[in-house]
């Protein structure tokens, strides 16, 4: 950063699949970029690149003269080395390189994890000031944070998920640093109130025990899955003068309820972004 602190570093991760990681980094970036942040985003889904293609097409729409804003971005692939050891030494030196490339002339830095644990998945967590996890609003869920007992609801343990986080947290408070760990709802549907309450039930004594913050998350809104191909958010739309829908209106509210629940540093006062629009 130009004041010489280090940028801020976010980590979207949930071992869960499909839990809208990618789609979330992908609004946070262009949430923070409008409040005048300089931003990169790191990739470390190389089989599937959903953030890495994400951005390839908002650049497109850029190049052929769509007026928005871009982060610097990256992807790191997985070690091709068939040794064991040498790949995670690979995997690191890439990984850090890329990081340390990033931290300096940056505010914040997003890493978006794959949908399973891996080596870098681990490093990433380990490096999070902000570790952010989207679930569906389900059990099926909410069983990489925690068992729970079918018949009471009462909270039998800590599941794999939560025991990484508490591994990283602790290897973080070696050297000083802190996690703060984030769950956020995502797809929460307007129907199945029942499902809905049991699981947030479930998620604040959860909160209490393993020690993170349940922070508002986004509805279950087709819109989401459309705006991939042009490479647009929900904050993008409009921009054009087009009216937005009453749904687009409220996606929009959530996308910046949950960009300040991070609860950032301050923006720098001679911040800029580091890649602007076109003109
Ligand atoms: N709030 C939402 N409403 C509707 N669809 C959504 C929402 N969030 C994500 N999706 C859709 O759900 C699917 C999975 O989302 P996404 O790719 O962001 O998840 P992920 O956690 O990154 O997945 P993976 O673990 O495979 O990397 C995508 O088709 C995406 O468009
Ligand atoms: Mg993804």
């Amino acid at each position: 950063m130009s004041d010489g602190r280090r940028a801020h570093i976010v980590v979207l991760g949930n071992e869960k699949g499909g839990s809208g990681k990618s789609t979330s980094a992908m609004h946070l970036v262009v949430a923070l970029l409008e409040q005048g942040r300089r931003v990169a985003t790191i990739d470390l889904d190389g089989r599937q690149r959903t953030l890495t293609r994400y951005l390839e097409n908002r650049a497109k729409a850029v190049a052929e003269g769509a007026n928005m804003l871009m982060p610097s971005f990256a992807v790191v692939t997985r070690s091709e080395i068939p040794d064991f050891h040498e790949a995670q030494a690979d995997e690191r030196g890439r990984f850090l390189g890329v990081l340390e490339s990033y931290v300096d002339n940056h505010d914040v830095v997003i890493i978006d994890c794959p949908g399973s644990d891996s080596f870098m998945s681990r490093l990433a967590h380990g490096c999070a000031d902000t570790l952010l996890t989207p679930m569906n609003d389900s059990f099926i869920d909410l069983d990489l944070i925690a068992r729970v007992d079918p018949n009471d609801h009462s909270i039998l343990g800590p599941s794999l998920y939560s025991e990484l986080v508490w591994e990283m947290r602790k290897r973080r408070a070696r050297t000083g640093g802190t996690i703060d760990w984030l769950v956020m709802r995502n797809r929460v549907g307007h129907l199945d109130a029942r499902n809905k309450r049991r699981v947030s039930e479930v998620l604040a004594r959860l909160a209490k025990r393993i020690g993170f913050r349940v922070v508002a998350g986004l509805s279950e809104r087709v819109t989401y899955r459309e705006l991939f191909l042009q490479g647009l958010t929900m904050l993008d739309l409009g921009r054009t003068g087009q009216t937005l829908t009453m749904s687009e209106v409220a996606a929009r509210q959530e996308v910046r309820t949950l960009v300040a629940s991070l609860d950032l540093p301050p923006v720098s006062r001679d911040a800029a972004p580091l890649v602007s629009a076109a003109e």
